[in-house]
């Protein structure tokens, strides 16, 4: 597990999402393969809509399809992960909005929350943020892309000052060659 991955899975669930959308497919012959991305608590404070999905096109470019409900306004986070590639399993907790306030000096993610329409810090207010035709452009990252190959899956529970959020996701970061050569589809 490489220090951007690490970095990736202590911010917020929201920011969370956004780094996961950074993995996804095609760049530089890597495709991502999303089980699931979605709440694993019926009362979530701060909730995924149905359907919650993160599509790569072929040029780099990043849609996440689907909205995030805040159902208060937040002003305090605590979020506890643990996050799986293959055999390798990392777990703790951090301050979601001090991570929030990290990821400002963090331009990759200033930029894609940016882009996104996403609050750059706490408080976060109640609402509803859908994610829309903004795409965010992932090329930079194509050649660490078989440093996250695999199987990688996650989960997160955020305490906040008005209540409990949990989320959770499955995906699978594929080379297509390889995938290709092993289906004997050569060529
Ligand atoms: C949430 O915060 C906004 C902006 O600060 C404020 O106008 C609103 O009244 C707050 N809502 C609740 C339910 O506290
Ligand atoms: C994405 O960013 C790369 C540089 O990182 C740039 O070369 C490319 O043109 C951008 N793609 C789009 C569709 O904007």
């Amino acid at each position: 597990m490489n220090a951007s991955m690490t970095t990736a899975v202590l911010i917020s669930t929201i920011v969370v999402l956004i780094l996961h959308a950074k993995i996804a497919r095609c760049c530089g012959g890597y495709e991502l393969e999303i089980d699931y991305i979605r709440n694993c608590d019926s009362d979530n404070i701060v909730e995924l809509s149905e359907k919650f999905n993160v599509v790569l096109k072929p040029n780099c470019q990043v849609y996440i399809n689907g909205c995030i409900t805040a159902h208060a306004n937040i002003t305090s986070a605590t979020v506890e992960f643990t996050v799986q590639k293959d055999l390798i399993k990392l777990s703790g907790k951090k301050d979601g909005c001090k991570q929030l306030d990290d990821a400002k000096s963090s331009s990759d993610i200033q930029m894609g929350l940016e882009i996104l329409g996403l609050p750059k810090s706490c408080p976060i207010n109640k609402g509803t943020v859908c994610f829309g035709n903004k795409p965010i452009n992932v090329s930079k990252y194509k050649l660490r892309m078989n440093v996250l190959a695999g199987h990688l899956k996650g989960k997160s529970v955020t305490t906040t000052n008005a209540g409990k959020t949990c989320m959770e996701f499955s995906a699978k970061l594929v080379n297509v060659l390889m995938k290709a050569i092993g289906r004997g589809v050569i060529g």
